[in-house]
């Protein structure tokens, strides 16, 4: 049930993709339903990848990925997400892929996320994925507290894999607090503001939250 509801979230947004736009594909299971789905539809797209995984896939399927350093803008990016709160609020980085993730959707005009019914909370909790430099990881472990060493290969950007433990309570306070620790490189909590919309595979319709 889980894995039909990710395709029909997935198969969703593949809808919104259009010819000529520059897309950004997020990382994860529900990614992984999305990528046939636009391949599928034989778009001339060009597309950035958040992993090295979604890149590898995509280019399998014939998806054209570019690097993501001379493109400045996208139309649309679309991606998983661990939790997905009502107001917008979002946990990403299961797949430790969060610093990329953010960057995309950062750049994006329309950032969409693509779940299944597990993902939505009445509360973001722990645990908070993180990303945090491998130079004075313990000190910046030691500064974080409540956080632990995921058993997690590092970033694609060379980032050790962790994740917070504590409380969160404010998702927007801890959020300024976990930027504002040095050696967190990126945190995995997503503001409101960066979400556009969110496509929620329930049974067998897809119910979709404007943010
Ligand atoms: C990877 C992510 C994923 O989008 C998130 O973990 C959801 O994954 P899945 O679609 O496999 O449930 O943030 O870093």
């Amino acid at each position: 049930m889980i894995e039909s509801e990710k395709k029909l979230a997935a198969e969703a947004a593949a809808r919104l993709a259009a010819d000529g736009m520059r897309i950004g594909l997020g990382t994860g299971s529900t990614v992984a339903h999305l990528l046939p789905a636009l391949a599928a539809r034989g778009l001339d797209v060009r597309c950035v990848a958040t992993s090295p995984a979604t890149e590898a896939a995509a280019r399998q399927l014939g998806i054209a990925v570019e690097p993501f350093e001379g493109i400045d803008r996208l139309e649309l990016a679309i991606d998983g997400a661990d939790q997905v709160a009502r107001d917008g609020w979002l946990v990403k980085g299961g797949g430790g892929a969060h610093t990329r993730e953010k960057i995309v959707a950062a750049a994006a005009e329309r950032f969409v996320v693509i779940a299944d019914s597990s993902k939505p909370v009445a509360e973001i909790e722990a645990p908070v994925p993180l990303e945090l430099h491998s130079f004075g990881l313990a000190a910046t472990l030691r500064e974080l507290g409540a956080a632990e060493l995921r058993d997690a290969p590092p970033s694609p950007d060379g980032g050790a894999i962790a994740d917070y433990r504590g409380e969160v309570n404010e998702p927007e306070r801890l959020a300024a607090w976990l930027a504002s620790v040095p050696g967190v490189v990126e945190h995995g909590l997503f503001p409101p503001t960066l979400v556009s919309e969110v496509l929620i595979g329930h049974g067998s319709a897809v119910e979709r939250i404007e943010v």
